[in-house]
């Protein structure tokens, strides 16, 4: 990775940190994309201290605020001519329904619209660095997930919870969430296809359930149920091997389009896999998020 420029957010905490830290160990120099500066400035703190062989930086976004992630989009690609690697990794779980000062849902809005927007927003600095490598953080919670685009955003799940959904997931933050990153999924298939042939690559992953800061504000009985999980959980290190993996390995500088475990290409669910669905969501996203198709 020595000489290789990696941008990624979500490095102020849990596996996002370690994949930072990990990839500045092998020489890559890291652009991170935070929102708080209180845990940003530590965060640079700690890979200017281990790693100061090279220049790593950062920049300050609200990912879950459309002209947050254009505006952190622009300044990147004005100060980066060249990105060897794009990491969306942000994410979070609303318990209950939150709008954005957009109007949009906060959960579809950090996990997806943001890694849509950035993405897009990054885009001809990608394929002028070709090759290079776009990576999602996705999520096996995608399983028993389904997209409804008359309710893209989830809104109707939240009105419309019901008591067994109470029971067995804490509400329906959960569901919302399998949606989002069912999004990721989609999104990493459409990317590929209309990346292709361009030398930049686009996969996604499941990093496995680690135990990190996620969870803790997702509020009432989620919060509860993860913080219980978490103590059978992976740990950080753990959960950042497929995302280090992925932004690193030769093995996979030509493989595109794929949800990877453990290292390895897994299967994601049947509708993870439908293209029509993936490019209908890029059509969708890119109305909301009201930029160029
Ligand atoms: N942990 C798991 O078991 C698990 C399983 C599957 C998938 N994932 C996915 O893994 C990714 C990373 O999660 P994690 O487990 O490492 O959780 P985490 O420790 O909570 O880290 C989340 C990161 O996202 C950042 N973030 C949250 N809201 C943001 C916003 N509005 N704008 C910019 N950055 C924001 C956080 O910044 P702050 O430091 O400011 O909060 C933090 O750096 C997420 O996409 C999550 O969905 C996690």
């Amino acid at each position: 990775m020595r000489g290789k420029v990696v941008v990624i957010t979500g490095a102020t905490s849990g596996i996002g940190q370690v994949t930072a830290e990990t990839l500045a160990g092998m020489g890559a120099r890291i652009v991170q994309v935070a929102r708080d500066h209180g845990r940003g400035e530590d965060a640079l703190k700690r890979l200017r201290t281990r790693f100061p062989e090279v220049a790593h930086s950062i920049y300050y976004a609200d990912l879950s605020r459309l002209s947050e992630m254009k505006r952190v989009a622009s300044e990147l690609a004005q100060a980066e001519p060249h990105i060897d690697v794009l990491i969306n990794n942000a994410g979070a779980m609303f318990g209950s329904l939150h709008l954005t000062e957009d109007g949009l849902e906060s959960t579809f809005a950090l996990n997806h619209m943001a890694y849509f927007v950035l993405t897009h927003g990054l885009r001809e600095r990608l394929l002028g660095s070709a090759p290079s490598r776009v990576i999602n953080t996705a999520s096996d919670a995608h399983t028993a997930a389904s997209l409804d685009f008359n309710d893209l955003q989830s809104l109707q799940a939240f009105h419309n919870s019901n008591f067994l959904e109470w029971m067995r997931f804490g509400g329906p933050g959960f569901k919302v969430y399998g949606r989002s990153k069912l999004c990721n999924i989609l999104f990493t298939r459409e990317l590929a296809r209309r990346l292709a042939g361009t030398g930049v690559t686009a996969n996604c992953l499941h990093p496995g359930f680690v135990a990190t800061r996620f969870g803790d504000q997702s509020g009432g009985l989620i919060s509860f149920s993860i913080r219980i999980a978490k103590r059978f959980a992976l740990s950080p290190e753990q959960g950042a091997e497929t995302l280090v993996y992925l932004a690193s390995s030769p093995e996979v500088a030509n493989v595109t389009g794929q949800y990877f475990d453990k290292c390895r290409p897994a299967t994601p669910s049947r509708e993870a896999q439908d293209d029509a669905k993936a490019r209908r969501l890029w059509e969708e996203t890119a109305r909301l998020a009201q930029v160029e198709d």
